[in-house]
């Protein structure tokens, strides 16, 4: 892809090869505030009517969560502990803010966003993506990423990759694993870490999951050329015609010492234990203004479930998509 494409089709995986070039460690231009979030993202991706500064490209979906019967020894969230089955609206997307960006790309996110609806005007969010780790630790470093991104220059664009190795991290992630073959088969991670606290208070870390049934399905990339740019939609209509996509999700616990406040760094290890937790099952495809109405917030948790104390990234999120959400109706 030339290179021109590539920086323009460039999502929150913002992936670039590092190319040799002087060592400029790049520093912002402005306060790594949510409005220069989005208007960093706005000069990589361009505005876009009524549409999101991020993971524009995406499709609305419907169907529902039930909790596992174990589920309450590790939260008091209601639909935890809950009998289910919880109605759920979700939105699988592609990272980025390119209206049209393509489902065959490798080096890009895909988003799985979920409203859980656990009673009458009570609902709460999971927003994950395809990787388990995010491009930056700060909002400061996402902007300068960003800013570096839309000046188009690889000699710089180059220095901040050097500069700043957790952002290459995503990429390389997702350039060693296949084109998922649909949105129903990528596994999504929440990239934070969440504290789940149960009816007798213990606590523990975790990392949320959420892995296909089916297992992780991708595509050979002589597979995924020969695929149209938007074949997900389609391929989803028909999946979903014959039964619904099913999800586990996998509450991944922590040990001591591991990272808790940076999602550029991922949780290894084969000792890793792992628990699941439920069962996400999307029968159906909704209008896609239903997801429009609003934003998925991550920080949207109940009771028995916390966000991290200390990650500026998830501390930003939830203002960083209302003012997505407030421009949307303007441009
Ligand atoms: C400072 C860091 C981040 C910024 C500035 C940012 C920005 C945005 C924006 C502007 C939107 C669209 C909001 C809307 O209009 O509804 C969005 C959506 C999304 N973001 Fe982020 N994001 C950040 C971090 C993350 C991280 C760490 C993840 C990983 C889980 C993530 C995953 C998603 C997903 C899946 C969506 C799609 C939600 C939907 O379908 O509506 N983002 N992001």
């Amino acid at each position: 892809m030339p290179l021109s494409n590539r920086l323009i089709c460039i999502a929150l995986a913002l992936g670039f090869a590092a190319s040799p070039g002087p060592f400029v460690v790049h520093t912002a231009r402005a306060d790594a505030d949510p409005e220069a979030l989005i208007d960093a993202l706005n000069a990589v991706f361009g505005k876009h009517d009524g549409k999101r500064a991020a993971h524009t490209n995406g499709i609305c979906v419907k169907g529902a969560f039930t909790p596992a019967e174990k589920a309450s020894d590790y939260s008091k969230a209601p639909h935890l502990t809950g009998k289910g089955p919880f109605p759920l609206v979700g939105r699988f997307s592609m990272g980025g803010g390119a209206p049209e960006a393509p489902n065959t790309q490798k080096d890009n996110v895909r988003g799985l966003a979920l409203h859980i609806e656990i009673g009458k005007d009570n609902v709460t969010d999971m927003v994950l993506i395809s990787a388990p780790v995010f491009a930056a630790k700060t909002p400061e470093q996402f902007l300068s990423l960003l800013q570096t991104v839309a000046t188009k220059d690889p000699e710089k664009i180059g220095a901040f990759f050097k500069a700043n190795p957790e952002s290459t991290r995503q990429t390389a992630w997702l350039m060693a694993r296949p084109v998922p073959a649909s949105y129903a088969t990528a596994t999504y991670y929440g990239v934070h870490t969440f504290t789940l606290t149960n009816g007798d208070g213990q606590k523990k870390i975790i990392k949320w999951h959420v892995v296909p049934k089916g297992g992780d399905v991708g595509l050979s990339d002589e597979d995924a050329k020969s695929k149209a740019a938007g074949f997900y939609t389609p391929e989803l209509t028909d999946r979903l015609a014959k039964g619904p996509a099913v999800f586990e999700l996998k509450a991944v616990l922590g040990n001591e010492g591991d990272e808790q406040n940076d999602p550029t760094v991922e949780w290894t290890g084969t000792d890793r234990k792992s628990v699941v937790l439920g069962e996400i099952s999307i029968s159906a495809l909704e209008d896609n203004a239903t997801c429009d109405a609003g934003i998925f917030d991550p920080s949207n948790v109940v009771d028995g479930i916390e966000g991290p104390a200390n990650d500026p990234i998830f501390a930003i999120r939830s203002s960083a998509y209302a003012v997505s959400l407030s421009r949307r109706g303007q441009q």
